[in-house]
């Protein structure tokens, strides 16, 4: 049972028998959207998704019909399809590409006539084998029931989508390394401005890169209308959004609630059955390992776009993580660090530079070596890595992968200050 009215959209098959299947996708309302779209005008799908004003779901959150209006107009134009999703602890598309691929093929095709392309590729997470089979199984199927290929439905209209499996790379996933992946390159992201996908993408093209969930919303944008996908939720953040919340409550999981209506409480007590064993939230990241944390006097606030970003973060990937009462939060952000660092390509100086000074110095303060001047040490490493240490921060690096570095260091050094500065006065973790 929800919180609102809102009935799930992207979910709503998951959990029937065989749900990947083509049988269940068409005793199930599939490719009804596709039908529809093929009689529509190009124009009028991006118009009915300017007016739902579906914000992107892979991180960015930019309008997904503002996003295929700047394309620069040439041909050939490509489609590519972001199912790298390695932002730790997200795991949304995973379910989607297993769970009801004919959905995302469904929005491949309407998002591919829309804005003229004749061709796209699902670029999909290499770990997800059977998120791949069954994208690869259902694309055959989609070919033979005349869904993809040459005249789909008998509208004319041609196109031809390629699964790609990515090689577990998290740079992969920022749609420019994206890009020089699929072109057979190593994934290093391209610098940006001046040259963004739109302008020159794959192979020089115009190119638009959509996420799987952004895109997987369109059948039903286009069966039902874009107003009625804009009545849900309110201000920018329309719709309903696939939330992975996990870490310490009692029920982990996928939860597709309406936005703006819901608030991270609700993800929390209602979805998720509370913070396990009764204890208390200590702090929580609001929108995957890149996003500076909230702590619990922000539980009441909207599933919103705008308000997590007046707040100093973001939604970004719908990832949601609950630390209860017994965290170490220097482990924590040690970890997230840790992270960062093993995975930056290696191209800017910040980052790569930058990602191992500031785990070194946190290794050594969660394991009891830690100096006075270290969290001074670490704000001036962070503040060379995003200048300011502002909220969104400020560019140094060809992407955003290093400005985020810093988001949960300072995050914890500023809510949780005496924290740090215990483990230096104890020489050891309080936490064991
Ligand atoms: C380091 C990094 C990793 C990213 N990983 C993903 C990802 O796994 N999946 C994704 O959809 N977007 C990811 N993004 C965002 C993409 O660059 C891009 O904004 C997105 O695919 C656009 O799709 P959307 O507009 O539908 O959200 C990442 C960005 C960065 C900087
Ligand atoms: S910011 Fe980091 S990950 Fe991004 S391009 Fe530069 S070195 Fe690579």
């Amino acid at each position: 049972m929800a919180v609102t009215d809102a009935a799930p959209i992207v979910t709503r098959r998951v959990g029937l028998p065989e749900s990947w299947t083509l049988r269940s996708y068409l005793d199930n309302g599939g490719y009804v959207g596709l039908r529809r779209a093929l009689e529509m005008a190009p124009e009028e799908i991006t118009q009915e998704v300017l007016t739902s004003n579906l914000l992107g779901r892979g991180g960015a959150g930019f309008e997904a019909g503002r996003k295929w209006s700047m394309l620069r107009k040439a041909q050939p134009v490509y489609l590519v399809v972001n199912g790298d999703e390695s932002e730790p602890a997200t795991f949304k598309d995973h379910m989607l590409v297993e769970c009801d691929p004919h959905q995302l093929i469904e929005g491949v095709v309407i998002c591919a006539y829309a804005i003229g392309a004749a061709q796209a590729f699902i670029y999909i997470r290499g770990e997800f084998a059977l998120g791949l089979e069954r994208v690869q199984a259902a694309l055959n199927e989609a070919y033979e029931h005349g869904a993809v290929g040459k005249d789909i439905f008998g509208s004319g209209f041609d196109l031809d989508v390629v699964v790609h499996p990515g090689a577990g790379a998290y740079i992969c996933g920022e749609e420019t390394a994206l890009i020089e992946s699929l072109e057979g390159k190593r994934g290093f992201p391209r610098i940006k401005p001046p040259f963004f996908p739109a302008a020159i993408g794959l192979y020089g093209a115009p190119t638009v890169v959509n996420n799987v969930e952004t895109l997987s919303n369109l059948p039903w944008i286009v069966e039902n209308g874009g107003a009625a996908f804009a009545a849900l939720g309110e201000g920018r953040s329309t719709g309903t959004r696939i939330f992975s919340l996990s870490g310490h409550v009692n029920r982990p999981g996928n939860y597709e609630v309406e936005m703006s209506k819901t608030t991270f409480r609700d993800l929390v007590e209602h979805y998720g059955q509370g913070v396990r064993l009764g204890r208390q939230v200590k702090a929580f990241i609001p929108g995957g390992v890149s996003a500076p944390w909230f702590g619990p006097d922000q539980l009441d606030m909207p599933l919103s776009q705008e308000q997590v970003g007046a707040a100093g973060s973001m939604l970004g990937s719908g990832a949601v993580t609950i630390m209860d009462d017994t965290t170490c939060m220097v482990r924590a952000a040690w970890r997230i660090t840790r992270f960062f660092h093993n995975e930056s390509c290696g191209q800017c100086t910040p980052c790569r530079e930058g990602s191992g000074w500031v785990a070194k110095i946190m290794q050594r303060i969660e394991t009891g070596a830690g100096r006075e001047d270290d969290l001074d040490l670490l704000l001036d490493v962070c503040d060379n890595i995003a200048p300011g240490l502002s909220w969104p921060p400020q560019q140094t690096t060809i992407c955003v992968l290093g400005p985020s570095i810093p988001s949960s260091v300072v995050s914890g050094i500023r809510m949780f200050r005496d924290e740090f500065l215990l483990h230096i006065k104890e020489g050891a973790c309080p936490y064991g």
